[in-house]
């Protein structure tokens, strides 16, 4: 039996996943939105790549949840995003709202899938949504250190001049500028240590340019914020889910005292499969970066408590 995805959220990210998920081929996708058309038109034009894509799944656009039901992946792009000066934390009210209504939704008509959610602020928007649907926070899982990581990577390997596919570095803490967490302690390049390849001033600044990639793109785009990479870092995750694959893949769980945190949504290295969030994996990090995700837990949970409860 085919699996079925449904991405909430029609703009550029949701539009954007739709057809990542779409050309992967293995799973029917739905995308859903509230605007009349705009699904419909978007799922139409990546259904209509198919014959050269050469893929043969379904896409879906609609604006009824019906047909979303028995997904077993859902992914949650609602609300809006930033523009140009604007944080991620400044979305909060806004979104909170959306996500709530929409995660009620999901939870009425799939009420067995697990939840990837990459709405803004992602971190504090988990905690809405866990409370939302009321599933296990097993399944309600966020998606920023893998975009976080994915440029983090990037830099290192703008900065070196090497394949970025050989680099090893992850983004842990929140997936706010403030409280991203680059790990610099074991990031590496085909096994080489970076404090190995780059001075600290470099690696200071690739830090500093990961902390502030989203904020790099919103600024030159002026309209919206990324949407192509964001893509490719939920795609990573939901496939990790939808084929039990166990990776261990950076990813927004709810820690339970693991790195100092309790009760907070913070990104750390989570094993995925069916079962969602199956296992959460701690290991030592420098003094810098344990104290940069306990300070990740703190903040979230201040958001939290600043969030409208309706
Ligand atoms: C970003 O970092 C939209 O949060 C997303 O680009």
């Amino acid at each position: 039996m085919r699996k079925k995805v449904t991405i909430v959220g029609a703009g550029m990210t949701g539009g954007a996943i739709a057809q990542v998920m779409a050309e992967r081929g293995y799973a029917d996708v739905v995308l859903l939105d509230i605007i009349e058309g705009m699904p419909q038109g978007k799922a139409l034009d990546i259904s209509e790549s198919a014959p050269w894509a050469g893929f043969s799944g379904s896409i879906t656009g609609t604006n009824d949840w019906v047909d979303s039901a028995g997904s077993d992946v859902v992914l949650v792009t609602s609300g809006v995003p930033r523009k140009p000066g604007m944080t991620r934390e400044d979305l909060l009210a806004t979104n909170a709202s959306i996500v709530r209504s929409v995660v009620g939704s999901v939870a009425e008509h799939s009420p067995d899938t697990i939840l990837i959610i990459l709405a803004n602020p992602m971190d504090a928007m988990c905690h809405v949504a866990l409370e939302a649907s009321g599933f296990p926070s097993t399944r309600v899982i966020g998606q920023g250190g893998m975009l976080d990581s994915s440029r983090y990577r990037t830099f290192i390997s703008m900065e070196l001049g090497v394949s970025v596919r050989d680099v090893n570095a992850w983004v842990l803490g929140g997936h706010t500028e403030a409280t991203m967490v680059p790990l610099v302690s074991n990031a590496s390049v085909g096994g080489v240590p970076i404090t190995a390849l780059m001075a600290q001033d470099r690696i200071d600044a690739v830090v500093n340019r990961t902390t502030k990639g989203g904020a790099e793109i919103v600024a030159l785009l002026k309209t919206g914020s990324a949407f192509v990479a964001p893509a490719w870092a939920i795609a990573e995750m939901a496939e990790a889910v939808l084929f039990d694959e166990k990776r261990v893949l950076p990813s927004c769980v709810l820690l339970g005292g693991e790195y100092g945190v309790n009760d907070a949504y913070v990104g750390a290295p989570v094993t995925l499969g069916a079962g969602g969030a199956e296992a959460i994996h701690e290991f030592e990090l420098s003094e810098s970066e344990a104290e940069g995700v306990r300070a990740a837990g703190a903040a979230v949970l201040e958001l939290v408590a600043e969030t409208p409860s309706s």
